[in-house]
């Protein structure tokens, strides 16, 4: 088929689950690994209320807190049986993140930690085994606590250098097993969550901007060196962006509720992705730059290698729109993924208070590929529910078919508008911890992990009923839905 009569997914579609190591694996303090940013944040729905306080400290409180993601759901004692599980369901592909402090349990060590190593090697050799491609996140928000606490996170441009010991180690070690490779999970995000993804807390809303920035531009740095040891050193490897992507709608047709929607989409949709994809910072952010006063330190050769190593594919999370209006009051305002807008009257929203909008999925294939051009992988998207296990043991989660099913469907439509799409990784396929709340009744998995918000739990793995469905959907290459 070519690309003018496709209109199904194509062979050798990457079809998968995607995961991060953090609110995977547990093991926290096993192999030698070093804390991270993942292991000081507390469990429930306060979580995000606790980064934003001023006087986080990244210290464990064990008196005061819950830390769900210490023990996660134990992949890292269970990564057998749990990819067995996996390649039962006929996946392709699947997503992962490298825990930076297992390789480097500081960050600034000079030697990497071979238990770490060995770790990833037995992992990768499992899905290899079972003829799973991994896709690999290097950084997916778990900077090592030692350099949010020594170096100020991603604000200090020596942690490029880290960053930079890190990545090199990790692809001589790997050269051979991983052809797929992220470099900043949801890189956007840090302007919204600077603790996960820039490795500091803020003290006051007014401060933000200037060190916000300038961590992006040393992010935008170490990408592009990310991009060029890639090649270097495994020259048949791709290696992408992530962001999180949020079409954005405007409430009506008034044209300033237009231009301001338009605004926060560029804000928040393309301008890390215009730094990592067309290698330039562009040009509407200058505006924000002077009227935030914000005077980045940019070094010689810093724009220049930007441009010389863009991302050789986007890849995104997509989960719901949000809907935007000029003038709105804090009443109005709707949950969601790390941002979100007002209420879109024609959608319903999950029980977590998340819009669900599969349109608003072609909606944003087709404005990433207008823009871009570039092989797009959509590497998150899921339904978090609370999940009933029945008297019989089974789990009958219809309401997860039912959302997957309608975004495959607008991923189809989209490859016929003629959208270049590279595979689909749902997000968490097998249940794990929520990243906004810790919590573990927020459940996405196609497997269901008996483990609860008090910690309880046996951790035994039961297929539900959406494993059966997806399993068919990868073994038709998505044509039975
Ligand atoms: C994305 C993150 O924002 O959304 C994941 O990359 C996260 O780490 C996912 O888990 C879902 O969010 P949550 O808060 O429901 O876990």
């Amino acid at each position: 088929m070519n690309k003018l009569t496709e209109k199904s997914f194509p062979e050798g579609f990457l079809w998968g689950g995607a995961t991060a190591a953090n609110q995977l694996e547990g093991g926290f303090q096993e192999g030698n690994k070093g804390l991270n940013v993942a292991d000081v944040l507390p469990g429930g729905k306060g979580r995000l209320q606790i980064l934003k306080n001023p006087g986080f400290d990244f210290e464990i409180n064990t008196e005061k807190y819950t830390y769900p993601n210490h023990e996660a759901v134990d992949f890292y004692h269970r990564y057998k049986e749990d990819i067995a599980l996996f390649a039962e369901m006929n996946f392709k592909c699947f997503r992962m993140s490298i825990a930076w402090t297992r390789i480097f349990p500081n960050g600034d060590d000079p030697e990497p930690n071979e238990e770490g190593l060995a770790f990833y090697d037995r992992v990768f050799d499992e899905l290899i085994k079972h003829g799973i491609e991994p896709l690999v996140t290097i950084a997916h928000y778990d900077m090592p606590v030692h350099l949010v606490k020594n170096y100020g996170g991603w604000r200090n441009r020596d942690v490029i250098v880290l960053f930079e010991r890190y990545v090199k180690t990790i692809f001589t070690r790997y050269k051979d097993k991983v052809k797929y490779w992220l470099t900043f999970n949801e890189i956007n995000s840090g302007h919204e969550m600077p603790v996960q993804g820039l490795g500091f807390a803020i003290q006051e809303e007014s401060d933000k901007y200037q060190p916000t920035f300038q961590a992006f531009h040393h992010q935008f740095v170490a990408s592009s060196l990310a991009v060029k040891y890639c090649h270097e050193i495994i020259p048949e490897a791709k290696i992408g962006c992530m962001i999180l992507y949020i079409p954005t709608y405007s409430i009506d047709c008034n044209p300033a509720n237009i231009l301001y929607a338009q605004q926060e989409s560029r804000f928040l949709n393309n301008f890390c992705t215009d730094v990592q994809v067309r290698g330039e910072y562009p040009s509407f952010i200058r505006r924000y730059f002077k009227e935030h006063h914000i005077q980045l330190e940019i070094q010689d050769g810093d724009l220049e290698l930007i441009k010389q190593y863009p991302v050789d594919f986007i890849s995104f999370s997509y989960y719901m729109s949000r809907t935007e209006k000029r003038e709105k009051d804090a009443s109005e305002a709707m949950e969601g993924n790390i941002v979100a807008g007002v209420k879109n009257p024609f959608l319903d929203v999950t029980e977590w208070g998340w819009e669900v909008d599969p349109i608003g999925l072609r909606i944003t294939l087709n404005e990433l590929y207008d823009r871009y051009q570039k092989p797009l992988f959509l590497v998150e998207n899921g339904l978090g529910a609370n999940d009933k296990v029945e008297k019989d043991g089974s789990i009958n989660d219809d309401y997860r078919i039912a959302y997957i099913r309608d975004h495959i469907i607008q991923m189809k439509e989209a490859i016929e508008d003629g959208v270049e799409l590279m595979g689909y990784t749902s997000w968490g396929p097998i249940d794990l911890v929520s990243a906004g709340t810790g919590e573990m009744s927020k459940r996405y998995g196609y497997i269901y992990v008996d483990k609860h918000d008090d910690g309880s739990g046996t951790l035994e793995r039961k297929r539900k009923k959406s494993f059966y469905w997806y399993k068919n959907v990868i073994a038709t290459n998505g044509e039975q839905l």
